[in-house]
């Protein structure tokens, strides 16, 4: 058995900064509620369809390829996870395979939303694990701009989200001890219609919402204080899980990386844990909430400001739609 280990990280957002005021422009909101209920002061949103999720994930990926020093020959398979695919079908991960120009290498999708890159990780350490493959690119990437609500009817849920990509690469790593120690992964699929998007699906068909000049089930619904309370207690569960797994305490992390959901969430449960302000990454603050990209950048960023060292024991955790929830436990 082989572990696995991050080589390479990168991150992509678009240059356009939206800020608070910006959407305040555009329906009934304000800085002031927006900073006190999410802590979000801006986010990058695609301008003119100058990307998509696809190539803002190509172009996270080229960095995290080109940082882990590895040529494009020695990726040997391709995770992307989004909810905001280019296309129903194919995913995104066939179109990195062509954009990157890689081999004829398999690609696959993962479909879990803000727990989406904690899922590939862990999909991504179990093909390392078995000896399948050695390096492997996990993309998270997420273009939510041009599918939100953008009146006072959607304010609820499109101030929270931006777009942008992260990426790395694991590679096999021979020592036990270093890399990733543990995954773990959780789901309830009973509160599946607490968070989502309910159409256009094969159950619900573009020309039934066309018919329905009412029908805005193309827009992503949340019900934001359901979704809040279920975040802290799992965040707190899959963390403990994590942790115990390994036998390790709170006392042990030196980086906790949570999925950007919401500044409240991360703080709660940084107070949970007795972690320090310099213990916990968040960027929320300035790219929003980027659903499966948010672990990715901000691991990427905390990584390129020198937060995360070598030894260090970093735990990423995430909660979103599905209800999906999950952990992984690093000795970097
Ligand atoms: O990443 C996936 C997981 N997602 C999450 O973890 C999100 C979890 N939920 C949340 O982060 C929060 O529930 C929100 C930030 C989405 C909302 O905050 P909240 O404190 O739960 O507010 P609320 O939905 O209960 O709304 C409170 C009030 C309402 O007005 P009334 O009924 O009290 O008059 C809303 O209509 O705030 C109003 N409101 C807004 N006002 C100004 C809702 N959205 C806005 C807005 N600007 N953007």
């Amino acid at each position: 058995m082989y572990n696995s280990k991050i080589t390479g990280l990168g991150f992509f957002v678009p240059d356009n900064i939206v800020t608070n005021d910006d959407l305040a422009k555009m329906m009934d909101t304000n800085d002031a509620w927006i900073q006190e209920r999410t802590g979000i002061k801006e986010r990058r949103w695609i301008k003119d369809k100058e990307d998509t999720t696809a190539t803002m994930g190509a172009k996270a990926a080229k960095i995290a390829i080109e940082r882990a020093g590895l040529d494009k020959k020695d990726i040997d398979f391709i995770v992307f996870a989004t909810l905001s695919p280019d296309y129903f079908f194919p995913g995104c991960g066939v179109q990195i395979q062509d954009m990157l120009d890689l081999p004829h290498i398999g690609a696959l999708d993962v479909r879990n939303q803000c727990s989406g890159f904690v899922y590939a990780i862990s999909v991504a350490d179990q093909f390392i694990k078995t000896g399948m493959y050695k390096n492997i690119l996990v993309i998270g990437s997420e273009y939510h701009s041009n599918g939100l609500d953008k009146t006072t009817r959607g304010r609820g849920v499109s101030v929270i989200f931006g777009d942008g990509a992260g990426a790395v690469i694991l590679s096999r790593e021979e020592d036990n001890t270093k890399g990733i120690l543990s995954t773990h992964l959780h789901s309830q699929g009973e509160y599946a219609e607490k968070l989502t998007v309910i159409s256009p699906s094969i159950k619900h068909w573009v020309p039934e919402i066309c018919a329905n000049p009412d029908d805005i089930s193309y827009y992503p619904y949340m019900d934001g204080q359901f979704v809040f309370k279920n975040a802290i207690v799992r965040f707190s569960e899959v963390i403990n899980e994590g942790l115990k797994a390994n036998n390790l305490t709170a006392k042990d992390i030196d980086m906790f990386i949570p999925h950007q959901a919401n500044l409240r969430i991360s703080q709660f449960v940084q107070k949970k844990f007795g972690l320090s302000d310099d213990q916990v990454y968040n960027n929320i603050m300035y790219y929003g909430n980027t659903t499966a990209a948010s672990i990715a950048i901000a691991l990427t960023e905390a990584w390129e400001k020198g937060l995360v060292k070598d030894n260090d024991l970093v735990v990423l955790a995430a909660f979103g739609s599905g209800f999906t929830w999950g952990s992984v436990i690093i000795r970097w």
